[in-house]
């Protein structure tokens, strides 16, 4: 950030920043963004939320040939950065006319959550009038912003936006999705799958949307894992698709693992449940140490393991033992207290703590009763940088949010060598992710909905012969503590027949 910017930083507190979405554009984004409107020559180009006037700063060193249009809606900011002298107005953008158009568009909006808009019916309604697009209730603010500079752009035009891409992989997104797809629009999206790209330190996802107003339509996507590779310009993966295909993809930053779905493949809901691990509401008071069970003098019939961090465990194989030899390292008791008398004193202090009156225990029938979990078979850490990991469990400890439980139902039991077999492969880790969700810092979540729809091979499929070898597999596994290679890479070999 320039010197200017990093007073404004220091000078206002966080919460003003944060109400109105003032985050703002490392200028190497800046560059890059000004670089591609400027392109066709532009005489006229729109910042709808001009903030500090980087673009216009940026595009001012390489391009004076045009009429430079800005909005920015707050007092504080606008005299900060003396915007009046400028051709910027001290107004709100999506609440002022419809009827100009631009050359080019350049903005990176305030990004709020639906939760902070006023007037969101309103401005939902005056976005439906003019597009025909009703943005579902939960959209972003930016949305708003996005929706309206697409509609004032002139046909052959150039738009820049940066802003967080989670609509392109929710349902909330729905509706503009199909509004990018349909019309003629050639677009560009960079995905910045990398941390810290704002000088705060939000989690937010971002991404860099080229769009020209042209008479084809298509989608190149791209993604980059580091700073370094943006600056060069060396994406991770980069892929052009036709308007079909992106049809096809459920969440769109997961396009690197666009495949055409395999044949003899079932939803996992069909074999298995997944289900969420416990909220305790209050850690502070379940996750016991030694010093409070000695202390309060907590009876063994109200203790019980339970996983609380996913990084604990590498191992796909689960055991009571794994447990205990855990537990000197972390926290892992966890208060099972069905009954009040046993651990009265511990309950009596968390009372003197207000624990009870946190927003989960408070909604309890009983503030300090976890309920019933039943040991799954196997758990999913629910957040990964990288592989999805599944842990084949024969422990009888309780689970935290950080993992789903996956229950495989009955009927399915005696296939369940052959699913956890599945997981480890890489045809299993591309078809989940297509249905994870990308929250930002590169960082991949899965909600146990997202798995439940996921797909997996149809075991029934399978050869008797081929299931025999993948349960030898299997076992050879268990006993060693993990997979090597070699074994998943045989496993691969096998599921591929089936699946391609
Ligand atoms: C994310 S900042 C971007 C600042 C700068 N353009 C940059 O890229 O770093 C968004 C700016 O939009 C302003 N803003 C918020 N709501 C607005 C609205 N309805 N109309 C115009 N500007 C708005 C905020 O005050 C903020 O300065």
């Amino acid at each position: 950030m320039d010197n200017n910017t990093d007073a404004y930083v220091e000078m206002l507190p966080c919460g003003h920043r944060e109400a109105l979405g003032q985050y703002f554009t490392p200028t190497y984004i800046a560059e890059f963004m000004a670089d591609w409107v400027v392109g066709k020559r532009p005489k006229t180009i729109l910042d709808p939320a001009v903030g500090n006037n980087i673009f216009f700063r940026t595009i001012g060193k390489i391009y004076n040939e045009c009429n430079m249009i800005g909005y920015e809606s707050d007092e504080h900011i606008f005299r900060f950065f003396s915007l009046g002298q400028f051709n910027i107005f001290l107004a709100d953008f999506l609440t002022s006319s419809w009827d100009n158009q631009y050359d080019a568009i350049i903005a990176n909006p305030p990004f709020s959550k639906f939760q902070k808009i006023k007037d969101r019916a309103e401005l939902i309604d005056l976005c439906f009038k003019h597009t025909n697009i009703r943005l579902a209730g939960l959209s972003n603010y930016c949305l708003y912003f996005f929706l309206k500079c697409l509609y004032q752009l002139k046909d052959g035009g150039r738009l820049a936006f940066i802003m967080p891409y989670d609509f392109l992989d929710g349902p909330q997104g729905n509706t503009i999705k199909h509004f990018l797809l349909y019309h003629n629009f050639e677009i560009s999206i960079h995905f910045l799958k990398y941390e810290n790209i704002f000088s705060d330190d939000i989690i937010t996802t971002a991404a860099i949307f080229l769009i020209e107003k042209s008479t084809s339509h298509r989608i190149t996507f791209l993604e980059y894992y580091s700073e370094r590779d943006f600056r060069i310009n060396h994406p991770t993966n980069s892929r052009t698709l036709s308007c079909i295909e992106v049809e096809s993809l459920d969440k769109w930053s997961n396009f690197s693992f666009f495949t055409k779905i395999p044949q003899n493949v079932v939803p996992y809901h069909t074999y298995l449940t997944a289900k969420r691990g416990i909220a305790t509401g209050c850690n502070e008071f379940f996750l016991l140490c030694d010093e409070a069970i000695k202390n309060y003098h907590i009876p063994y019939e109200c203790i019980k393991y339970c996983i609380s961090s996913s990084s604990f465990y590498k191992t796909p194989f689960l055991t009571n033992e794994t447990i205990i030899a855990q537990e000197k390292k972390n926290k892992l008791l966890i208060l099972n207290a069905q009954n009040s008398n046993l651990a009265k004193d511990y309950i009596a202090w968390g009372v003197s703590q207000g624990y009870n009156q946190r927003y989960l225990t408070a909604n309890r029938k009983i503030w300090y009763e976890l309920g019933v979990q039943t040991p799954p078979q196997i758990l999913m850490a629910c957040t990964t940088r990288n592989k999805i990991n599944f842990i084949f469990n024969e422990s009888d400890c309780l689970y935290m949010t950080s993992y789903h439980g996956l229950y495989v139902k009955k009927p399915w039991l005696q296939y369940i060598k052959v699913l956890f077999c599945f997981m480890q492969t890489c045809f299993a880790q591309n078809l989940l992710r297509l249905q994870s969700r990308d929250i930002g810092h590169g960082l991949i979540k899965m909600q146990p909905n997202d798995l439940n729809s996921a797909l997996v091979i149809n075991v029934e499929v399978l050869e008797r012969n081929d299931i025999k070898i993948i349960e030898e597999i299997f076992d050879e596994a268990h006993n060693n503590k993990f997979f090597s290679e070699q074994e998943i890479l045989k496993l691969e070999m096998i599921f591929k027949m089936y699946l391609y």
